[in-house]
């Protein structure tokens, strides 16, 4: 959500970090600020609401000079995205970036109006700052204030503080939102991440849940929820976490869509041994599949379309039952659930509020717990019991893409290894289902060379004002996902059906003006596809079809335009067929010139409910 940065520095830290923020503009761009001490004593602010570059703007005409700030880029959660709301938050004596929510802060507000402080925002974050100062104010010490604050406060939060008349000092504290603390030459840093910090240094700790840390130019001293000086470990973050350069396309998205032969290749490496055609899974399982009576698939967003493909390939190729649900829904319809019973969460981040309680509350019922993470350092991969990375590099398009068919590789990989342990899938399938998904990369470099036709096709659609989405079997996911991606990025109103469910409802949308995806490889519910294509047709739909050759010959229906992909397998073909449906969200986004890794209200990691 909001992305935070500190730093006790040898010299002025203004650029510094807004460098910083920069790299976290990905988790919110409602409005920025930093906070610095000018002349080592004079706490000074400057915000801007919007995106980062007003800031920078804010920042050349009224320049800072202090040694030691902190900085913030938000994701409005409480108070609409003002000036006034944009962090830093600041009293006489202290000031406060924050990523998360404070629950209880309508009573600590109270609390504190009644005793006479006096607010100036609309945040829940501001309650904070003004909790610090009232103990401050008291004569109490800046590190004894947090520690005595961060007691009252429930929600989940990652904060760094800044003290005036302390200019060795930044507190930082974490709980339920990442924190950094990042290893300098005579200067120390907090960020919400590795690639917050990484302009500045790669030796890195992550704080645990509960802990706060005092920063000075010497070092840090971390302190556990009991306030006892505790030791995490300092870990080098390898230079592939920091490649977030754009390189020569236009944005982010464009590139990361066009890296996905090249990531889901390096991911499959890691779990497949392709010359002998087997499963090699990265690491030796907790738990058995042959043992397990249910798999739980817990997600959100494109990740949970990702655990409904692998629906249809764990319960086809492993026979084993599948429950699958959003991580919102899942935490509180609070499921029975079996004791032999594998709980899978998949996410990009790692760090997705519900997604994380989710996994706790699955420990809590006793389940093995797995998690299909990109970055590995994050909160989901360290607190689950096995890890599965994607190996897709950083994604920093809000819209995922990369992570997403990353994502379907490493589960269609767990999913064989599963059907094999099961007795449900024999050597000769394991043998069959290896080299189709070997063969993903190289029909993915075939599927990007369609782009020219793909961007034209996309600038009809960018005229719709409805758009919707057909698939069936694993597809069906990939129809959800297609109109998901429109949606996130262009702003064009979509749907995604089984095409089956068409009758039951969206039939009624149809006429002349709206375009149907229709995503039909020719495989064994091709016929039924093509049913309800007609079903389209007839009543004056404009059909986009995304098929195969055989398809493309088959589909005997006046077709607007078609979209031929390379044959291909008909199990794994699901990946394959996320990248059409990504190439036509994104030229229909730049088509309509909207903000494409940016789009409006959205953030790349979903850190509060
Ligand atoms: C946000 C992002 C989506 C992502 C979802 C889940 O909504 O914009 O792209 O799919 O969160 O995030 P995760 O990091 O758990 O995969």
């Amino acid at each position: 959500m909001c992305g935070i940065i500190g730093i006790v520095g040898r010299e002025p830290v203004a650029g510094l970090l807004v460098e910083s923020l920069k790299r976290l503009e990905y988790r919110g761009y409602d409005s920025a600020g930093v906070a610095t001490l000018e002349a080592g004593s004079v706490l000074t602010r400057r915000r801007a609401e919007g995106k980062l570059r007003n800031l920078e703007i804010r920042l050349a005409k009224e320049p800072l000079t202090g040694l030691i700030g902190i900085g913030h880029t938000r994701w409005a959660t409480h108070g609409a995205p003002t000036e006034a709301n944009a962090h830093p938050h600041a009293t006489a004596r202290v000031a406060v970036v924050h990523n998360g929510i404070i629950e209880n802060f309508r009573e600590l507000r109270d609390e504190l109006e009644a005793a006479g402080q006096r607010f100036s925002s609309e945040t829940d974050t501001e309650v904070v700052a003004q909790l610090v100062d009232f103990h401050l104010a008291r004569g109490e010490s800046p590190a004894a204030s947090v520690a005595a604050t961060l007691k009252r406060l429930t929600g989940a939060f990652a904060l760094a503080f800044l003290f005036p008349g302390h200019d060795d000092l930044v507190i930082g504290a974490r709980r339920g939102s990442p924190l950094a603390v990042g290893w300098g030459e005579g200067e120390m840093y907090l960020g919400s991440d590795a690639i917050a910090l990484a302009p500045f240094t790669d030796r890195i700790a992550y704080l645990e849940e509960g802990d706060w840390v005092e920063i000075t130019r010497a070092g840090a001293t971390i302190h556990d929820e009991t306030d006892a000086v505790v030791e995490r470990p300092i870990v080098v973050v390898s230079a592939a976490a920091f490649q977030v350069d754009r390189g020569s396309y236009r944005h982010f998205m464009a590139k990361e869509i066009h890296e996905q032969p090249e990531v889901v290749g390096h991911t499959l490496a890691h779990y497949l041994d392709l010359s002998e055609s087997r499963i090699r899974l990265p690491i030796a399982l907790p738990f058995d599949w042959a043992k397990l009576e249910r798999l739980s698939i817990v997600a959100c967003g494109t990740a949970y379309y990702a655990g409904l493909v692998a629906k249809y390939w764990f319960e086809q190729w492993a026979r084993l039952p599948v429950e699958i649900d959003v991580a919102s829904e899942f935490r509180y319809r609070e499921p029975p659930l079996p004791k032999n019973g594998l709980a899978l969460f998949v996410s990009q981040s790692g760090e997705t509020a519900d997604t994380l309680a989710s996994l706790r509350y699955c420990k809590a019922e006793g389940q093995h717990t797995a998690a299909v993470v990109n970055v590995t350092t994050s909160t989901i991969a360290r607190e689950s019991e096995a890890i599965f990375p994607t190996l897709a590099g950083p994604e920093i398009g809000v819209a995922s893409t990369k992570a997403f068919t990353c994502q379907l590789s490493v589960l269609a990989s767990l999913a064989v290894s599963a059907g094999r342990a099961r007795g449900v899938l024999s050597a000769e399938d394991e043998r069959r289902l290896v080299r189709a998904l070997g063969d993903l990369p190289g029909l993915m470099g075939r599927v990007l060379r369609l782009e020219p036709k793909i961007e034209k096709i996309a600038r009809e659609i960018s005229k719709a004002e409805d758009v919707l989405y057909l698939g069936r079997g694993s597809n069906y996911p990939i129809a959800l996902e297609g109109a998901l991606k429109l949606k996130e990025i262009s702003y064009i109103h979509a749907e995604g059906y089984a095409a089956g469910e068409l009758k039951h409802g969206p039939i009624a949308l149809i006429d002349e003006t709206m375009p149907v995806v229709v995503i039909a490889p020719h495989d064994k519910l091709f016929e039924k596809t093509i049913s309800n294509m007609q079903e389209v047709a007839a009543r004056g739909g404009k059909i986009i079809l995304i098929t195969d050759e055989k398809g493309a010959t088959a589909a005997s229906v006046p077709i607007l335009e078609t979209i031929v992909l390379p044959d291909m397998p008909a199990e794994v073909a699901s990946i394959v067929y996320a990248l059409p449906i990504q190439m036509l969200a994104y030229h229909a986004a730049v088509f309509m010139g909207t903000d494409v890794d940016q789009p409006r209200n959205l953030a790349k990691s979903v850190t509060v409910e």
